[in-house]
């Protein structure tokens, strides 16, 4: 080998290590994808050819090694310790109390407070900076050796960097291997289509690709990590959990920029507060937050337990899971016609929502997944959207759950059923268009926040209004009278005369909102916008070609033919006749785009990622809407401008990868002022 080849493979392994941890770490690359993976190719050969070159941090390391036969035993040099639980503000003010009584009561203690990551705990054992084993947590005193697997996970260093700190002879750091959302949502996604069974959550799909033997298949997984301690130290000082952090962060090693310190108890505790608001925003899976003392001295008096540490406690959020059994599966009936499947639970606290539906999407995922009446399930709810089953115990069957069957007959009105294919789905459909469960659900529609906004015209007003056949056509909303309504059931004369007034407020509607309240097939909040800005008049957009509707920026073919069709239909165009003779008033639209030639965000397709400090993220729809942008919500080679945030994640990794433009929000805010 000479001495060329040596200096290259050097400097490969070099630049890679670099160029990996501005990727993972800083997320700030400077290289494509395709650049790096050239650059590792070559190295890969180098070191096929001349193994003496390669060592156990070489980049190549990273790509999987060959499969093993089974994983080797790690005792651990310091047992890894679990964390007792609190699950009330009352809980961890004992916890404080009890670290009063154990060090003096005149004490005062800092604590230092973590997002509880919902992942796999690991050891990564550091040698003179090199990563040498990595192992599983086990029983807590034997773990398993996954070192090959570990060293895939390219947030994990395989050297620690030493820009200011000389690493120590031995670091063994801890920390947990998890899968963000997004990641997991693609991963998922994948798998389907490749007819592979999907993963519960991200906590098993991580679990699942660290226990591979081959690390080749480890390698492909989305697996991140974040670390919050150690197991044994040699040759490192530090005298607060904070400023050891602050040292792993130093190392190169990803600590969760999530975490709050200084913190009396007090503050722990709205610490709490603050991160159960957040949760559902976090890119990654938590399931409560670790309070730690924060000083080492402290937590050594302190000392462990036989399985917790008494410095330490996990304050735990209410599960976003939990298991039930089906009662019944029942077919609702939408907007359109389409029906959906929808499980009647056994009612079951999730989160600290009492839940008792579940949406089973279509036919076809019934009986993909073997869903039958009487089936003991795992619920999983999250944020404002329906309920989920992630998983069904099929163990637990008796033999007398009941299979589901799609009726053959519309339950409400008894026509018939039609079936047709989207995307990779049957659906079903009712093919009567005055099907009163359709029109229930299409003036439901209609009278909503987004489209006429009437407050006080609930569901169950307008299952009266539509059962009594008080309306029977959108225009029939706007000629109920004070008198027929107090004659309803539970509408007292007051709510009678605010309803009546609500309507009358919401006669004067601006064109987006009005086209949306249509509730025309593919035609969303934002597609109704686009149209508005491009025609601002109701007369033109009845005229309209489909080629008028294809030219939009940001118009689909679907949408532009759903629009179409809509408005070349007369018995629509009767009904909108109707609407606007009953009083209905388009109004000039405030939000119509600024069309100036410098607007900077005029038609450009434009994502919006992270948290915003200035503005909620629908104020910041608003404001680009308004200056003519389109809003999407997924990066793609089209997107013009990603704004991110802070913690954004995945979209800001692919917007860099496609070469989209990012403006981080003062960025952002001096392009909008130039609006
Ligand atoms: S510290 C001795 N910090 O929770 C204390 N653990 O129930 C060791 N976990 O096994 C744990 N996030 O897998 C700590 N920020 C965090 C954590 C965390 C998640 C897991 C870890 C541990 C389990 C204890």
């Amino acid at each position: 080998m000479n001495e060329e080849i040596r200096k290259e493979a050097l400097s490969l392994q070099r630049e890679l290590t670099e160029h990996s941890y501005r990727y993972h770490a800083q997320d700030d690359p400077v290289i494509s994808d395709i650049e790096y993976d050239k650059m590792l190719k070559r190295l890969i050969e180098i070191e096929e050819e001349f193994s003496e070159l390669s060592s156990p941090d070489s980049p190549t390391k990273r790509v999987g090694a060959p499969p093993l036969d089974s994983f080797e035993k790690a005792v651990h040099s310091v047992p890894m310790l679990s964390l007792d639980n609190a699950f009330n503000d009352q809980d961890v003010l004992e916890f404080h109390k009890r670290i009063l009584r154990l060090i003096g009561q005149e004490e005062t203690v800092t604590y230092i407070a973590e997002p509880k990551l919902d992942g796999v705990a690991v050891e990564l054992r550091y040698e003179n900076g090199t990563l040498v084993r990595a192992a599983t947590r086990g029983d807590g005193v034997t773990g398993e050796v996954i070192t090959q697997n570990v060293r895939t996970i390219g947030s994990v260093p395989l050297r620690l960097k030493e820009d200011r700190l000389k690493a120590p002879e031995l670091l063994e750091v801890r920390g947990e291997v998890i899968i963000k959302k997004a990641d997991f949502k693609k991963l998922n996604k994948t798998r389907l289509d490749n007819q592979e069974s999907i993963f519960a959550n991200p906590r098993n799909a991580a679990a699942g690709s660290l226990r591979q033997l081959d690390s080749k298949v480890t390698a492909k997984r989305p697996l991140d990590i974040f670390v919050y301690g150690t197991g044994l130290v040699q040759g490192l000082e530090f005298k607060s959990h904070s400023m050891l952090l602050e040292i792993l962060k130093e190392f190169g090693l990803p600590v969760n920029p999530n975490i709050r310190a200084g913190l009396a108890i007090d503050k722990v505790l709205s610490a709490y507060k603050d991160l159960e608001a957040q949760r559902e925003e976090l890119p990654y899976e938590i399931d409560g937050m670790v309070i730690k003392v924060d000083e080492i001295e402290i937590q050594r008096q302190l000392g462990e337990k036989i399985k917790s540490p008494r410095w330490a406690i996990a304050y735990k959020f209410l599960a976003m899971q939990n298991t039930t059994t089906i009662k019944d599966i029942v077919v609702q009936v939408g907007r359109t016609g389409v029906l959906t499947p929808v499980a009647v639970l056994e009612s079951v606290n999730i989160g600290g929502v009492m839940v008792s539906r579940a949406t089973l999407h279509n036919e076809d995922e019934i009986r993909r997944k073997d869903i039958r009446i009487g089936d003991k399930v795992l619920v999983m709810r999250a944020g404002d959207v329906i309920p989920k089953i992630v998983k069904i115990f099929e163990d637990e069957r008796k033999g007398t759950e009941i299979p589901f069957e799609m009726p053959e007959q519309c339950p409400v009105c008894h026509s018939k059923i039609e079936k047709f294919k989207l995307d990779r789905s049957y659906i079903n459909r009712c093919v009567n268009a005055s099907c009163q469960a359709q029109l229930k659900e299409r003036i439901r529609h209609f009278v909503s926040k987004k489209a006429f906004d009437i407050e006080g015209l609930g569901r169950k007003i307008v299952d009266q209004l539509v059962d009594e056949g008080m309306i029977r056509s959108f225009f029939d909303v706007f000629t109920l009278e004070k008198e027929k309504l107090s004659g309803l059931e539970r509408q007292a004369e007051k709510s009678a005369a605010n309803l009546t007034e609500a309507i009358e407020k919401s006669k004067k509607i601006t064109l987006p909102r009005f086209l949306y309240a249509l509730g025309i097939e593919h035609t969303g909040e934002n597609s109704a916008r686009l149209i508005s800005q491009r025609f601002s008049s109701l007369d033109d957009i009845m005229v309209a070609s489909m080629a008028d509707f294809e030219s939009i920026h940001g118009i689909g073919p679907e949408t532009a033919s759903g629009v179409y069709s809509f408005f070349s239909n007369e018995e629509n165009k009767t009904i909108i006749r109707q609407l606007l003779n009953s009083g209905v008033e388009i109004k000039k639209d405030e939000l119509l785009p600024i069309e100036t030639q410098d607007n900077p965000f005029h038609q450009k397709r434009v994502v919006l990622t992270g948290t915003l400090a200035s503005m909620a993220r629908s104020e910041a729809e608003r404001l680009l809407g308004k200056s003519g942008a389109v809003v999407t919500s997924s990066v793609s080679s089209k997107t013009d401008f990603l704004i991110a945030g802070t913690d954004a994640g995945s979209k800001l990794d692919k917007a860099k990868k496609a070469g989209v433009r990012i403006l981080d929000e003062s960025e952002f805010l001096v392009k909008m002022k130039e609006v």
